[in-house]
């Protein structure tokens, strides 16, 4: 099946590829849905990756975010990460690469117009429309930090649950899956819309599907091929040459 989706890279003029958390899992970044390791086996989501969360207890939210910040100040991109930042170097124009990270690792990696659909852990933005005397730079450090003069919060710059995604960022990843000729699913449970609706786009729209991930994924079934194994093995395979 390898061989078939390597075939499936090397005749394939447009490429995109949606990856998830399973992309980083191998560089010590947890996932969210393993049942033992995953974030949401330790926290609910309602509670860390809401608005509403994030207003009732903005402190403990913002101090889960600076853990993984911190987590990921000390981590590295990984083959899989590499592989991909290699092929758009050595094929520039052909693969387009499209995240649910937030980690930053793909363009550590050098991978270059990421499309970043659930925005970055390192921005930080204000939680409510700012006023003039909102200024990110002179924020009062706190957890979170604040604007002294009316109080409004800092948030991370990440898009929650319930929240649109960036608007410019999500239309370029549903063109790109209306147009590539072939579509790499790696490292996501496929759980969460509309992200993952875009595999199901392309292979509407006539590209090839192929997903890679160690475990069942809710993309399976959309897939011509499936791949069981882990991104940092599978992918500098597939994306040689
Ligand atoms: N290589 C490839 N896939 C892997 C690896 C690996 N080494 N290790 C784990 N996986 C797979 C798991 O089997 C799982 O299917 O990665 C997937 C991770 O799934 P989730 O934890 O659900 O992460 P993801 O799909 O990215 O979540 C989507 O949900 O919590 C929100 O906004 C958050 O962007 C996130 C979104």
């Amino acid at each position: 099946m390898l061989d078939i989706a390597r075939s499936w890279v090397q005749q394939s003029q447009r490429i995109a590829v949606l990856t998830g958390a399973g992309v980083s899992a191998e560089s010590g970044v947890p996932t969210f849905r393993d049942a033992q390791t995953g974030y949401w086996a330790q926290f609910r989501a309602e509670d860390m990756a809401t608005e509403e969360g994030f207003r009732a207890h903005p402190e403990r939210v913002w101090d889960w975010y600076q853990y993984r910040r911190d987590l990921l100040a000390g981590v590295h991109p990984n083959a899989a990460h590499q592989a991909l930042a290699e092929f758009q170097q050595r094929h520039p124009g052909r693969l387009t690469l499209i995240t649910q990270n937030v980690d930053g690792l793909h363009q550590r990696a050098g991978s270059t117009g990421v499309l970043c659909l659930h925005g970055g852990i390192f921005e930080n933005r204000w939680l409510d429309a700012p006023r003039a005397c909102c200024r990110i730079e002179h924020a009062a450090p706190g957890h979170p930090p604040y604007c002294d003069r009316c109080g409004n919060l800092v948030r991370p710059g990440v898009v929650w649950f319930g929240e649109a995604l960036p608007s410019a960022t999500f239309e370029a990843a549903e063109q790109a899956a209306h147009q590539c000729a072939l579509m790499l699913v790696v490292g996501t449970a496929g759980a969460v819309y509309p992200a993952a609706g875009l595999a199901r786009q392309a292979r509407a729209a006539g590209a090839r599907v192929v997903v890679l991930n160690p475990a069942p994924s809710e993309l399976d079934d959309a897939a011509h091929a499936v791949l069981r194994g882990a991104a940092g093995t599978l992918l500098p395979h597939l994306l040689a040459g």
